[in-house]
């Protein structure tokens, strides 16, 4: 897959997932801009490793003046945005706990980066893409959507929702020629992971592993794949779809 010439934002890039999809674009010649909270100096000089051009902001996804403000900077130097893949969310620093003892603070803080966090990027970025009517927008789910995940039901029902806003985004993009779709990986080796599950990290491992039909733990390099097709002109023609990137857990 070959992205010259086009632009990719990548929301939640500082680390993790965001980071390797930033690298993975780069490397395949796409300009990449990326954006989180945390600084993102790290995967920018990925990104010029990478030969590529970059531009990293400060955004607070769920906040509907700093994502225009990020699609406008990204138009300024690039141009065009072509993929946007909304990366961002509330995770690793979340703590799961059985439904009745969830924090309401943390509930209300999860729903409003993991769900309007994707609704203000795809406003923040439609003004372009219908412009040029063409766009490839990704929504990173969750297995923990699809599997009704326990003991962590503000994440779980943020990772549904992510679904939902998928297939009605496509819907109403479709006449634009904007394709939206999701990936849903499982639990992937990232720093966050560990931050989420602790010293709980191994057993949990060992129950996915459990149910995957493949029986291999999954790395971040895993997901990049399906993210790249999707951004790219090879499923011109899929929207509205989740990809399960899951070993064999749940078949959609
Ligand atoms: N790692 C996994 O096992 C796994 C499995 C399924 C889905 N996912 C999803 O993949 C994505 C990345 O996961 P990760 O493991 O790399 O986690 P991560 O926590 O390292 O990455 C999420 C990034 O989003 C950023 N972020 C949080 N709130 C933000 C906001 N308001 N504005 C901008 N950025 C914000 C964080 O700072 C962080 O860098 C997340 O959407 C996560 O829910 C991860």
């Amino acid at each position: 897959m070959n992205f010259t010439d086009k632009v990719v934002i990548v929301t939640g890039a500082a680390r993790g997932l965001g980071q390797e999809y930033a690298r993975q674009f780069a490397r395949r010649g796409a300009s990449v801009a990326v954006n989180d909270l945390r600084d993102c100096g790290e995967t920018l000089e990925i990104i010029r490793q990478e030969g590529a051009q970059g531009l990293a902001t400060k955004t607070d996804v769920s906040s509907s003046a700093s994502t225009a403000e990020m699609a406008q900077a990204v138009v300024e130097k690039f141009g065009r945005i072509d993929v946007l893949v909304n990366n961002a969310a509330l995770y690793g620093s979340l703590h799961f706990a059985p439904f009745d003892k969830l924090d309401e603070k943390e509930w209300d803080a999860t729903m409003n980066v993991n769900v309007k966090g994707i609704w203000q990027c795809c406003k923040a970025v439609l003004p372009t893409m219908k412009k040029q009517q063409s766009g490839s927008i990704i929504n990173i789910s969750s297995l923990a959507a699809t599997y009704g995940m326990p003991n962590g039901l503000h994440y779980t029902t943020s990772k549904a929702a992510v679904i939902g806003a998928t297939r009605g985004l496509a819907r109403e993009l479709g006449r634009y020629n904007i394709r939206v779709n999701a990936v849903a990986p499982n639990v992937v080796n990232t720093d966050a992971t560990g931050e989420v599950f602790q010293d709980k990290k191994d057993k949990i491992v060992e129950v996915t592993l459990s149910q995957q039909a493949i029986r291999r733990p999954l790395e971040t390099g895993d997901i990049v794949g399906a993210v790249l097709f999707l951004g790219s002109e090879h499923s011109e023609l899929m929207t509205g779809q989740t990809m399960m990137v899951d070993g064999g857990t749940v078949f959609l």
